[in-house]
């Protein structure tokens, strides 16, 4: 037995101090359990409130686009600029090294690809490999209004209450048929029934009009998708007015790795959500890097 004669008693309780109550820094996420915040705060910087994503899952229904074909080549380089990886299981144990510590959100729903009706998905992994892997987060893709709308829906739901037995969060990705309106009153509807039943963010598109409409009556943090590739300056501008309107960050994928120079732009779209840099100025920064790297 350890000899406690001599001990000194020199304890401060700190009576006059009470201890710290602190709210969740996400919105909608203060009453999840301690495993579940602790996943959304790698997933989102508690600093700034928000997320640059790094979204490369879409060889699961698209096989190797553009900018995809060599992931270990073309975006293990970007991924010491992103918050956090988004991507499919297969790619992670085959291509990122396990010493990769940025936190990831696993696809974790498929079974179709282009040639079909992509609505026709289900849940792709189970919760175990999800733990096994390390994840901080689940990707389901929801098509509301899509021809396997309740399906998808149900997916979701599933993950949901999986996640939540072992304190994994889902994202929700808000997914539109071609011939579906991508305005603010469907993004409305779709980002609040995910909400709604149970899921803890919510990745949509940007639009133009009224998305502030969007993010306030969704009580989870919504990130936007980049969609197709457009100008880096309109991307750019994009996650801006995204984030100014309510937005919490970008999970953006070819907008970044099929940029002139994605290296420049991963870091740009950074400045503009996390230092609410203006367009311009991120724009500025975009060809700075991209001049530099030119010479190197
Ligand atoms: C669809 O393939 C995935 O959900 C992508 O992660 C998502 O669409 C974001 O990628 P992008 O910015 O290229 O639209």
């Amino acid at each position: 037995m350890a000899d406690i004669d001599g001990v000194k008693e020199a304890k401060s309780f700190y009576t006059d101090t009470p201890q710290k109550t602190e709210g969740f820094f996400l919105k909608g996420s203060n009453s999840l359990d301690w495993g579940m915040k602790n996943r959304l705060a790698r997933i989102f910087n508690p600093k700034s409130g928000r997320t640059v994503m790094l979204a490369v899952d879409h060889g699961y229904f698209q096989g190797p686009t553009t900018g995809l074909e060599r992931i270990d080549i073309n975006i293990l380089p970007l991924v010491q600029y992103a918050d956090t990886l988004m991507l499919t299981r297969g790619i992670l144990r085959s291509i990122v090294p396990p010493s990769e510590t940025k936190p990831i959100v696993l696809r974790a729903t498929g079974g179709t690809s282009i040639l079909k009706e992509l609505s026709n998905e289900e849940i792709a992994v189970n919760i175990e490999d999800s733990i096994r892997l390390n994840v901080c987060a689940m990707a389901v893709q929801v098509f509301i209004g899509g021809e396997y709308e309740k399906q998808s829906i149900i997916n979701m739901t599933q993950l949901i209450d999986m996640g939540t037995r072992y304190g994994i969060p889902t994202l929700a990705v808000t997914a539109v048929g071609t011939d579906m309106a991508r305005d603010a009153r469907y993004f409305r509807l779709a980002t609040r029934i995910c909400a709604e039943l149970g899921a803890h963010y919510i990745k949509t598109y940007y639009v133009e009009k009224d998305f502030e409409t969007v993010a306030s009556c969704c009580p989870v943090p919504i990130v936007i998708a980049g969609g197709k590739k457009i100008p880096e300056m309109e991307a750019l501008t994009m996650a801006y007015n995204a984030v100014q309107q309510g937005a919490s960050g970008v999970d953006m994928g070819r907008n970044i790795f099929q940029a002139e120079c994605p290296e420049a732009m991963i870091q740009a779209v950074g400045a503009v959500v996390h230092e609410n840099e203006k367009p311009e100025k991120a724009f500025d920064m975009y060809n700075t890097i991209k001049n530099e790297q030119s010479k190197s």
